[in-house]
């Protein structure tokens, strides 16, 4: 059992404030019948719940799509920059966090959410979950770009696995990589003597970026979109 208005405030309807204004108003129901008081305590599993004619589903936990905008660190607090849950409202007791990172002026596909579990799982080494990054360089582009990146190169004290370079000419490129260690596309074009000048993700193991969502905004995944990203490789 949980307070209703903490319950509505966790399901994304606004901060503990605005959904009480809206339970005062008369808009949220309980199992049919409408419910004043914020403190009614309802059964987040049972309990139907109703505000403002939409059915309330409330999740334990969250997941999120952001489309990272540059100049946003992929943490949860920093002491000099905005950080990518500084984009995110209504979910600031839901202990959410960055599934993974992005460098703080690379852009798109970053998952947010609360399921440790599950980052642990996509994050780890050994399960190599794929991630694509559309990128530009500068530099001199050159037949066996794919070749040596499927094979492998040395950066730093690691010897990178198989990637997937995918020329589009112009100086952009696709690159899918099973790893994720610190700046490696940039590293590993500069290893061909390119550097990016502008990198994207647009896809994170089964999920896709969505190309609705502009440079900033985000949505929660459908359910299909989880049950892909936990079945991700
Ligand atoms: N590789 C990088 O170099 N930067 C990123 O943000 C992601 C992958």
């Amino acid at each position: 059992m949980m307070r209703l208005d903490k319950l509505l405030s966790h399901s994304g309807y606004g901060t503990r404030k605005e959904v009480k204004e809206f339970i005062r108003k008369g808009l949220v129901l309980v199992n049919g019948e409408v419910i004043l008081n914020d403190d009614f305590k309802v059964d987040e599993i049972n309990d139907d719940i109703i505000i403002a004619n939409e059915e309330v589903n409330y999740e334990k936990m969250v997941y999120i799509m952001l489309n990272k905008p540059s100049g946003y660190v992929s943490a949860t607090f920093d002491n000099n920059s905005p950080t990518v849950l500084d984009l995110i409202s209504g979910y600031e007791k839901r202990n959410l966090f960055p599934v993974g990172r992005l460098d703080k002026d690379t852009e798109g596909l970053l998952i947010i959410s609360n399921d440790g579990g599950l980052a642990h799982k996509l994050l780890s080494p050994k399960n190599h979950v794929s991630k694509k990054y559309y990128l530009k360089y500068d530099g001199k582009y050159k037949d066996n770009f794919k070749d040596i990146f499927n094979k492998g190169i040395q950066i730093d004290d690691y010897f990178t696995k198989p990637a997937i370079y995918e020329d589009l000419g112009n100086n952009e490129a696709y690159m899918t990589i099973y790893e994720g260690k610190f700046h490696q596309v940039k590293k590993m074009m500069e290893y061909v003597n390119c550097s990016v000048t502008y990198l994207e993700r647009i896809k994170f193991g089964n999920i896709n970026l969505d190309s609705n969502l502009k440079r900033g905004e985000y949505r929660l995944l459908t359910k299909e979109e989880i049950e892909l990203l936990k079945n991700s490789n």
